[in-house]
């Protein structure tokens, strides 16, 4: 896909000039990129918007309608299901103690880190300062409080372990290094 003005234009995208975007990159309708960095052939699904300062990793989905705010990190392989929410600021406030409304002095970022091959089922919220391990899975709609550990499925509100997995889903038995 090449980017120029004539296709996001005629496609509502909006990628701002210091994005870095890698190789093969694929990016649909409506999305809303600036100040961030996405790794080869990694997909943007239509309506998701990603912030300054994110880094999305190769080889990654991003499915329509997710937001990835400042603070985000997203290793290589990841999968974000629709309607993802993260969040980078726990006690957020419109205004400051002076009743202005606030800017970034008033206020600090709380990074988020989702590892190698993870996966966050739809609708899902990620509060801010987590850690998704590798090859964890989150499930549909769960709101995640605490770090998961690596190769756990966890679910719920607040998210809670359901299990561990020795692969990708547990029914491909036999070497854990195969992927
Ligand atoms: C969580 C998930 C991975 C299943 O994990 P699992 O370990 O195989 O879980 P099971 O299906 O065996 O269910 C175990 C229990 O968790 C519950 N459960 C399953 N998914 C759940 C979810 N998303 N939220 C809350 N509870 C859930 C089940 O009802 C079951 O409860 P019970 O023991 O009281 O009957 C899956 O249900 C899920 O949510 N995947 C995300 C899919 C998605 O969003 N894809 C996006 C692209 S389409």
């Amino acid at each position: 896909m090449d980017f120029d003005e004539t296709y996001c234009q005629a496609n509502f995208i909006r990628i701002s000039k210091d994005v870095k975007l890698g190789k093969n990159v694929k990016i649909f309708g409506f999305v809303n990129l600036y100040g961030c960095e996405i790794g080869d052939n990694t997909k943007i699904g239509a309506f998701v918007e990603i912030q300054k300062g994110v880094k999305i990793g190769s080889n990654c989905k991003i499915s329509s309608h997710t937001f990835i705010c400042e603070g985000v990190t997203i290793e290589d392989g990841v999968f974000i299901g629709h309607n993802v929410t993260f969040i980078n600021d726990l006690y957020p406030r419109a205004i400051n103690e002076r009743g202005d409304l606030q800017t970034e002095k008033d206020w600090k970022v709380v990074p988020t880190l989702v590892k190698r091959g993870a996966s966050i089922g739809s609708s899902a919220t990620i509060l801010a300062g987590v850690t998704i391990g590798e090859y964890a899975i989150v499930g549909a709609g769960a709101v995640v409080t605490k770090d998961v550990p690596p190769y756990t499925i966890v679910a719920g509100v607040p998210a809670r372990i359901l299990r561990t997995i020795r692969d990708f889903d547990d029914e491909k038995k036999g070497d854990p290094n195969a992927y």
